[in-house]
């Protein structure tokens, strides 16, 4: 069992995009050609823009990373740019010149689209490095409350809570795509090193009982309990409580 979790506060939000950024960073620069995921969302953001500002200084690193995505909506046009592919090739993929990605295709049958990535991580996997965010219903992915810790790449109706959390993108709630495809927790169990970013006063609660409360499927990040090597990187207001 883990619990064994490292856990880097930081005092304000300057502090946290720095120390998320260089510690990752660092991780990536001790793993040549990583496979790495990296989650959408508004707490990486800063992150993706202090790597992005610092490129000049790391771009060989950066081209030798293959990227794997964590998530994404199903039945969008391929050029949508809702896609979580897109919105990660604006902030972070395209700015650091990482080429080498392996994407879910939004506008394919979903269940052959989780079929070929469940067989790229048979071939590829495990993840040298998932980075994660955290959902205020304690998803990770889009691994919502109820995943069975057991599921790998799967197609999934999206929780109620994510939908709400998610309309703030779309402009109503009506236009948030129903469902999603997503590497599993089994996928994620077996990354080689795990980071999970929380920020702001609103995680405080679920950051808890993910990581101090029961082991159960309701708050799909508790699975984090369970594993090896994971790094939590949150700020004072969402570490308040631990
Ligand atoms: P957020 O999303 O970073 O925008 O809060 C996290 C998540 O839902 O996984």
């Amino acid at each position: 069992m883990g619990r064994n979790f490292k856990c880097i506060v930081t005092d304000d939000a300057a502090q946290w995009s720095s120390q998320a950024a260089q510690y990752i960073f660092d991780l990536l620069t001790a793993t040549p050609q990583a496979v790495i995921t990296l989650p959408t969302g508004m707490t990486p953001l800063p992150l993706y823009q202090t790597w992005v500002q610092d490129y000049g200084y790391h771009q060989d690193v950066w081209q030798n990373l293959r990227f794997v995505a964590l998530d994404e909506y199903v039945g969008l046009p391929a050029d949508d740019e809702r896609l979580f592919a897109s919105w990660l090739a604006r902030v972070c993929l395209d700015p650091l010149h990482i080429q080498n990605r392996t994407l879910f295709q939004s506008d394919a049958a979903p269940e052959s689209e989780a079929q070929k990535m469940r067989k790229w991580l048979a071939l590829n996997g495990p993840l040298d490095l998932a980075v994660l965010g955290l959902g205020k219903n304690g998803h990770v992915a889009f691994n919502e409350p109820g995943t069975a810790f057991t599921e790998s790449v799967h197609v999934t109706p999206l929780a109620s809570d994510t939908l709400q959390a998610n309309a703030r993108y779309w402009g109503a709630l009506e236009r948030v795509p129903q469902a999603g495809i997503t590497l599993g927790l089994a996928d994620l169990a077996q990354a080689r090193h795990t980071v999970l970013l929380v920020t702001g006063a609103e995680k405080a609660q679920i950051l808890k009982q993910a990581l101090y409360g029961p082991v159960t499927t309701d708050i799909p990040a508790s699975y984090l309990q369970t594993i090896e090597n994971v790094t939590i990187i949150a700020d004072r207001a969402a570490a308040s409580l631990l």
